[in-house]
């Protein structure tokens, strides 16, 4: 089932972005808006704001912004459907659902029916362990080796397989599963009819809700020719990565506890819960990915990574780790003595000297690594690297305060004078924010470009449209951004004059203008900018280029009509997806970065909303645009029109096509000397 268009609707228009944010940040007034201290970022001075009047957010900090939806999208990693479920159960809102589509449907069937299957193996695998003699006299027996308990056991409901070649297989075929399921999951082999995990205890792997996912066994005794380890393939129900092993049982103490540990192995999670330490999860030895890092900062940013002694790979785990710091988690390392991992290590010194040695040797992440490299600090090449190595690490934190702090320290460690450092280091930041906004103005570009074309296609295939010279080619001319509070323009692009902007851009900019500003009083108190665009430009809205806002334009005039204000609101509620989203879109560019903040000392930037009162100036020069792109093609058509006609004809028709030339002509004149334009 999914949820009506109608109750999303109602949702949208109910969600009020000061009650959803306040839930999750201490917000206080401040003038019209609300701050708070940013929690996308780590902060001290607030730079978060909520703008009750648009009904978004927005960090000036990190860039971060949107509507409630997107904020819980963003806080709570919920998706769409489950955001607006759970502003419905805030706002005691009931949701009317409606039928999935045939394809949804299937799909969903699908997904349900392989967690079926991996529920029936995992009943399986827990009955062959404690209901047969052969799983009690060795799988249940070694686990009690290991000094697992059977609480331990049923709470990460482990199992067992024997080495027989068929047994799962001819039990699920008979509980009537399909062999392609099996298959699928990697419970039975590709190739041959055999059972795929044999003579192996079982972990299941769950989902942070608890489902299971998939298996990994572990072999029983030593057998040299199988891999100690072998694990489900990934499905559209597991993918490695993006989850980590332990999350379903560690996520309310990670929460409490606000920490989590994070170790290699399977069974040293399972050893640490077991002696009381319960916010634990394992990367099961792969370095973490990105996904995987945002699952924990889910719920906490404090990680602390746990390194066998004899690990060999930690150096190279190391560079990967850059990308915690990226998603600003607070990383601290501890090396376990030579020779232990968490799982022997906690059975030696028992929980309290396990937990008081993490306390004294978790070294923040940046010194850890300092430590490592200091080994070569003799060299000086060596140290050079090494140098570079670090700072490019201290480049990756968001934080400026804590950049500085670890600047502060290095230096000092490393014999370095500071300044050199924050040179170097800032050298990094820039480069680093100058890809993140080029990426940004890329996006946006690209978006700006798709629905540009979809207007060109949609032109060119109705011959009843004017044809128009086209102005922007492509490759040739870039988008005008960076005009009137755009993202940062990028140094190569040319900025064209605004009447020398495509159609498209125009459209936009009147879009734009209908949003944010078309319920305020343009001059006196009689018009409002929407009432003003809808009366003097209203006839040209069938003829925008651009589907959504050829749509969105005669919304508003419909809306107009009937005496309806027309505000952010009147696109941010509306059922249209696509209004929705050109309505965030358009409001969160005006507070993009401000164009020279290369030059800043005080990064992360800081932006500069375009002050309000412009709106009037760009509404009469924006309708004024568009009113010329407008006129110039009547006055095309009327040209092609009279050049068809012969020379010396003077019926009527001619006549009046020669008094509407001039009429247009001189508009188009006048016009065009208002908006400083002069014509060849
Ligand atoms: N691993 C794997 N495949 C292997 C070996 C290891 O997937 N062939 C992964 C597993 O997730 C394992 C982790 O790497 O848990 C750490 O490996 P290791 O320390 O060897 O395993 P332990 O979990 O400590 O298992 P045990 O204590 O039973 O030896
Ligand atoms: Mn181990």
């Amino acid at each position: 089932m999914s949820i009506s268009k109608k109750s999303i609707q109602q949702v949208l228009e109910t969600a009020e972005i000061e009650d959803v944010v306040g839930e999750f940040v201490n917000l206080k007034k401040s003038g019209p808006r609300l701050k708070g201290l940013c929690p996308f970022h780590n902060e001290k001075t607030p730079s978060f704001t909520v703008t009750p009047n648009l009904n978004m957010y927005k960090c000036f900090g990190c860039g971060n912004g949107g509507d409630p939806v997107k904020f819980l999208r963003e806080h709570e990693k919920f998706t769409f459907i489950e955001a607006i479920e759970w502003l419905a159960n805030k706002y005691g809102i009931t949701l009317e659902k409606t039928v999935y589509s045939d394809e949804q449907q299937q799909k969903y069937k699908e997904e349900e029916s392989l967690y079926i299957v991996n529920s029936f193996a995992q009943d399986y695998f827990v009955k062959q362990l404690k209901e047969t003699d052969e799983g009690r006299k060795i799988a249940l027996q070694y686990f009690k080796e290991r000094g697992f308990t059977e609480a331990t056991i049923d709470k990460f409901g482990l199992g067992y397989t024997s080495d027989a070649k068929d047994n799962f297989l001819q039990t699920a075929l008979n509980h009537g599963f399909k062999e392609d399921t099996l298959k699928k999951l990697g419970l039975v082999s590709r190739n041959y009819p055999m059972d795929f995990f044999r003579n192996r205890v079982m972990f299941p792997i769950k989902s942070v809700s608890g489902k299971v996912i998939a298996f990994a066994g572990r072999i029983m005794g030593n057998h040299k020719k199988s891999p100690k380890y072998v694990n489900s393939p990934e499905t559209e129900i597991y993918i490695k990565s993006k989850i980590v092993y332990g999350i379903y049982e560690a996520k309310k103490a990670i929460r409490k506890q606000e920490e989590c540990l994070l170790v290699e192995g399977y069974t040293d999670v399972i050893s640490l819960h077991q002696n009381g330490i319960e916010n634990v999860v394992a990367s099961s030895g792969t370095s973490l990915t990105v996904e995987q890092l945002q699952l924990i900062k889910r719920n906490t940013p404090n990680l602390k990574i746990i390194y066998d002694g004899d690990s060999a790979g930690v150096n190279a785990a190391l560079r990967g780790l850059d990308l915690a710091l990226e998603q600003d988690l607070n990383v601290k390392i501890v090396m376990l003595p030579e020779g232990e991992d968490p799982d022997s290590f906690i059975k030696k010194v028992g929980a309290t000297v396990f937990r008081s040695f993490m306390d004294e040797n978790a070294d923040d992440f940046i010194f850890f690594k300092l430590k490592l490299l200091e080994k070569d600090a003799d060299d000086p090449v060596k140290k050079t690297a090494m140098i570079k190595d670090i700072i490019s690490s201290i480049g990756k934190i968001p934080d400026p305060l804590k950049r500085n702090l670890y600047i502060k320290e290095c230096a000092q460690k490393l014999q370095i004078d500071e300044g050199i450092l924050i040179g170097e280091t800032n050298k990094v930041v820039k480069a680093q924010v100058f890809n993140r906004q080029k990426e940004y103005n890329r996006q946006q570009r690209e978006k700006d470009r798709k629905r540009m074309m979809d207007a060109k296609s949609a032109k060119s295939s109705d011959p009843s449209f004017p044809p128009e010279p086209p102005p922007f080619m492509e490759g040739e001319e870039m988008p005008p951004e960076g005009y009137e509070g755009g993202p940062a323009p990028d140094e190569f692009a040319p900025t064209p004059k605004t009447q020398d902007r495509p159609s498209y851009f125009k459209e936009k900019e009147i879009i734009r203008i209908l949003v944010q500003h078309g319920d305020k009083k343009l001059l006196t108190e009689e018009m409002t900018v929407a009432e003003y665009v809808v009366a003097e430009i209203g006839e040209t809205f069938e003829g925008f280029e651009q589907e959504d806002y050829r749509a969105m334009a005669l919304f508003c005039q419909e809306c107009v009509g009937q005496s309806k204000p027309v505000n952010y609101k009147t696109f941010s509620t509306h059922e249209t997806d696509s209004f929705r989203e050109i309505a965030q879109e358009l409001v969160i560019s005006k507070y993009e970065m401000s164009p020279n903040w290369l030059e800043k000392k005080d990064m992360p930037l800081r932006s500069q909303p375009v002050p309000e009162e412009n709106f009037r100036k760009d509404t009469i020069r924006e309708v004024k645009n568009l009113k010329l792109a407008w006129l110039k093609k009547i006055q095309r058509d009327l040209g092609k029109k009279l050049a068809h006609l012969p020379k010396n004809d003077l019926s009527d028709e001619m006549m009046k096509l020669l008094k509407t030339k001039t009429n247009i002509d001189k508009a188009v004149k006048d016009l065009t000397k208002e908006l400083n334009q002069v014509i060849l």
